[in-house]
């Protein structure tokens, strides 16, 4: 690979010209779950279309209508772009989303959450500065290096970024299948950089994620508001019920309640349960992320299986419940509890969002209760799992030990990234997933960041993949 060392020097001479790209992007607030922000999650697309743009690449902005459900909305807009149209190169398509998780000060963050702040260790904190906004511009950032280093890029670069991820992305789908034979038709692969290290110091090579099917158990009742003093014990309360279903779903272990759940998930065989000893991860890594020694495993393959390989049920929350400080003696009127559930093969969609319905209408028997309840799909996702023996990964291997000098581990991830089975099944390619963040970096939470070292070397290893993957590929 001759070309690479011009190509890692413009990457470090160009640090701050990425940094402050980033910056850019982090200060635009999309986040794609709040109505009142699809301003900015458009503003966004733009600003990324525009930057594509300056590269020299060509984009569209393809509309994809209205929100289902929320139909004053618009969706944001997805961005197809195209960098290099050699016929004589190979074509690699890349996935990334622009749109981020809410985030205010007030929930906890140490710095405005969308002024990107770097500390004396590098740290770089912001909403979406790992998730997933410093790997999309890691895209663009080693094409602008490529260019100033008079470097070939050595692969045609097709890109897909989408502004509605985090918000089980509505209206994508549909546009893979429909361009699966125009805009993509060329791709000979798929990557994706949206996901992170199982630790903080080795890469790794994603060939699975989990899927999520989220529900959500709404009850109601009395007319309004009531005061538990006047009706307190002449009612049936709908967060009393709720709270009893809620409370059916899983035990403090982990330990999935709902019957038949566990005979959909596929028999863990000996060969798979080799793959995690191996598997460079400590449960000290795993406390460090967790910030605090909570884990419900003690062996870091038990913790690493129930992660990549088992189900697991979340409880997110109560819309209508009353959680701000103080004591109001309220009964809330309706509430709704919302809880998801992260599926591992075999489980399909269907069969268990029938197991956790029947569920629920037999805890809601049981309680006799004269509320009303209803059980929705807010939107579910299947699980992906990829061969990791193909030229795709081998290449991003070479590229890891490159960068890095040292062999990737090869995970499945516990998130979710739907759209990773829509490319594979719509494009029949194979998809990696290659990550540029670490186990820290606190995605979804407060204090996100990406470390400057992650990002910067993060770039140099999209570039140096897409190096060896135009060679693993002839
Ligand atoms: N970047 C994450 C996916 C992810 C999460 C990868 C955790 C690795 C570990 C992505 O932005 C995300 O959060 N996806 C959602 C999808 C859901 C809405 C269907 C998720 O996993 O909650
Ligand atoms: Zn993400």
């Amino acid at each position: 690979m001759p070309h690479l060392d011009p190509y890692f020097k413009q990457v470090d001479g160009l640090q701050e010209t990425f940094i402050q790209r980033l910056r850019e992007a982090v200060a635009i607030p999309s986040i794609s779950s709040e109505d009142e922000r699809r301003p900015d999650v458009v503003k966004m697309g733009h600003w990324l279309a525009d930057q594509i743009k300056a590269l020299g690449g060509e984009v569209e902005l393809r509309e994809l209508g209205k929100q289902p459900g929320h139909e004053h909305l618009n969706l944001p807009p997805c961005i197809l772009g195209r960098y290099g149209n050699d016929p004589n190169k190979k074509s690699i398509l890349v996935y990334g989303h622009y749109d981020v998780q809410p985030a205010q000060k007030s929930d906890g963050w140490a710095t405005d959450p969308f002024t990107l702040t770097i500390d004396d260790k590098g740290r770089m904190f912001g909403r979406g500065s790992t998730d997933d906004k410093g790997p999309v511009l890691g895209w663009l950032n080693a094409i602008e290096a490529h260019q100033k280093a008079g470097v070939d890029f050595p692969v045609n670069l097709i890109m897909c970024f989408e502004g509605m991820e985090e918000n089980g992305s509505e209206g994508l789908d549909e546009l893979i299948a429909e361009e699966a034979k125009k805009f993509f038709k060329d791709a000979d692969v798929v990557c994706i950089s949206d996901n992170y290290w199982l630790g903080t110091e080795k890469p790794c090579l994603t060939y699975g994620v989990r899927g999520c099917n989220y529900y959500s158990v709404e009850v109601s009742g009395p007319g309004q508001d009531l005061h538990s003093g006047v009706y307190g014990g002449m009612t049936h309360e709908p967060m009393t019920d709720l709270i009893r279903i809620m409370n059916s779903f899983v035990d403090p272990d982990g330990k999935i309640l709902i019957k038949g759940i566990d005979d959909l998930v596929a028999p863990l065989t000996e060969q798979e349960a080799a793959l995690y000893p191996p598997i460079a991860f400590t449960m000290q890594d795993l406390h460090q992320s967790l910030g605090s020694e909570v884990s419900i495993h003690d062996t870091k393959e038990e913790a690493l299986k129930h992660k990549m390989r088992y189900p697991s049920l979340s409880l997110h929350g109560i819309e209508g419940a009353f959680y701000t400080p103080g004591a109001k003696t309220v009964i809330p009127a309706k509430v709704i509890g919302k809880f998801s559930i992260r599926t591992v093969p075999n489980m399909e969609i269907d069969p268990v969002t029938k197991l956790v319905e029947e569920h629920v209408n037999q805890e809601w028997a049981k309680l006799g209760s004269k509320n009303k309840m209803k059980f929705n799909v807010v939107h579910c996702g299947k699980w992906w799992v990829e061969d990791p023996n193909h030229p795709n990964y081998t290449a991003a291997a070479k590229a890891v030990e490159r960068v890095f000098g040292v062999k990737p581990d090869m995970t499945r991830e516990g998130g979710s990234i739907p759209v990773t089975l829509t490319f594979q099944e719509q494009l029949g390619k194979n998809v990696l997933l290659l990550p540029m963040g670490s186990s820290t970096d606190a995605a979804h939470s407060i204090n996100e960041k990406l470390d400057k070292m992650n990002y910067i070397e993060g770039t140099k290893l999209l570039g140096a993949y897409l190096h060896y993957v135009a060679g693993e590929l002839k």
